[in-house]
């Protein structure tokens, strides 16, 4: 007799439904017989540019130590942040990406009878780590495809111990101002932990968005998430950071697997924070990609939501699906987003010029054939 260890698994884990990343190159190779390298891939939010030169030297020099485990503690990418982010080493948490920060969250301080608030159209990771630990998701219906913070506030009760937000937040791209972070930050009761998840901020110029780091200080219950698998471009080694109060990096670290960072990501993370020059080249392209994709959508004709990160959702004003289906046949991979309530758009990470042109190219005929 066998059993059926799906029904054995967790009430919340049973009802899971797994994350579904963009689809690979090697993927789509493999499925239409195309060359890797005839395909264009806008669809996981990654860097166009390829690794820096700095991280991969860095990469390089540590493959000699690769029998050892790395440093647990990872004290020297801590204290690199914690000078950076003005705060001391103690109130930095390292990640296996920040989604690793995410499940350390929601592993510490969910559990059933709890529930976790965050916005329609949100990043999915955060309803499925609320609901891998049985604790509910409170899904806040998004204004004008961001979120509302003050409906947020209100779907605060006494059984929630976490809001999720992101800035910018992704699939949508939108975010929200200083003044509005401020007065969320105000009116959220102190037992409630805020994950501002920031992980795409460095894309973000200007003083339009605020900078999580301003409130640490004033807010014990601020969680702020960033990562180094998108502007700085080491989205295959995994490797994210939480800033918050050291109350909480020490709960954080309870839960956190012994050697969650591995070496290499521990010390290209350290040549990628020295290396000013990458992270202004990814603004730079990221800029003119943004403009190049905006202008295309104009002459097609399509409205988009106005984004702040490293991608686009742009409204093709019919199901998407097909559309991305097609895009597929024509070698582009971008990301249909109906599991995010948008089955008439498709998220486009910004990629180098010729990418970003050969989409919109492709984009064009198809749609031109209605
Ligand atoms: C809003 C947001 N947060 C967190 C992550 C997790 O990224 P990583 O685990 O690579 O740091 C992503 C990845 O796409 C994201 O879009």
């Amino acid at each position: 007799m066998s059993c059926d260890f799906l029904r054995l698994a967790q009430p919340g884990v049973q009802k899971l439904s797994p994350y579904v990343p963009g689809k690979p190159v090697d993927e789509l190779a493999r499925e239409l017989g195309l060359e890797p390298a005839s395909i264009v891939k806008l669809a996981s939010n990654e860097n166009p540019l390829g690794p820096g030169e700095k991280a991969l030297a860095a990469i390089r020099a540590e493959l000699a130590e690769l029998t050892r485990y790395p440093d647990g503690n990872g004290f020297e990418l801590k204290s690199k942040l914690a000078e950076r982010c003005r705060v001391t080493a103690a109130q930095v948490t390292l990640g296996n990406g920040s989604n690793d920060i995410l499940e350390l969250v929601a592993r510490a301080y969910l559990a059933p009878g709890l529930n976790a608030v965050f916005s329609q159209h949100a990043f999915a990771v955060y309803p499925i780590v609320t609901q891998a630990v049985g604790a509910e998701g409170r899904s806040v219906a998004a204004k004008h495809w961001g979120h509302d913070l003050p409906a947020m506030l209100a779907a605060i009760d006494e059984n929630t111990r976490v809001v999720f937000i992101a800035n910018p937040n992704n699939p949508t791209g939108t975010w929200f101002g200083p003044a509005a972070l401020a007065d969320f930050l105000a009116k959220v009761p102190e037992r409630v932990l805020v994950v501002l998840d920031e992980a795409y901020i460095e894309y973000a110029e200007g003083d339009e968005l605020p900078d999580g780091l301003d409130y640490l200080a004033q807010y014990p219950n601020l969680l702020v998430s960033r990562t180094f698998s998108k502007a700085y471009g080491l989205a295959a080694l995994r490797v994210g950071y939480g800033l918050s109060s050291t109350e909480i990096a020490d709960v954080l670290n309870r839960v956190r697997q012994p050697f969650n960072v591995n070496s290499l990501a521990l010390s290209a993370a350290c040549a990628a924070l020295d290396d000013a020059d990458y992270l202004q080249r990814s603004r730079a392209l990221n800029d003119a990609g943004m403009k190049q994709l905006e202008q295309g959508f104009r002459a097609l004709d399509l409205q988009w939501i106005a984004s702040k990160a490293n991608f686009i959702a742009v409204d093709l004003g019919r199901d998407a699906a097909p559309v991305y289906q097609a895009l597929l046949r024509e070698g582009v991979i971008v990301r249909p987003v109906g599991a995010y309530g948008m089955p008439n758009h498709l998220r486009i990470s910004i990629g180098l010029a010729e990418e970003n042109a050969r989409c919109l190219d492709a984009l064009g005929r198809i749609l031109a054939r209605g």
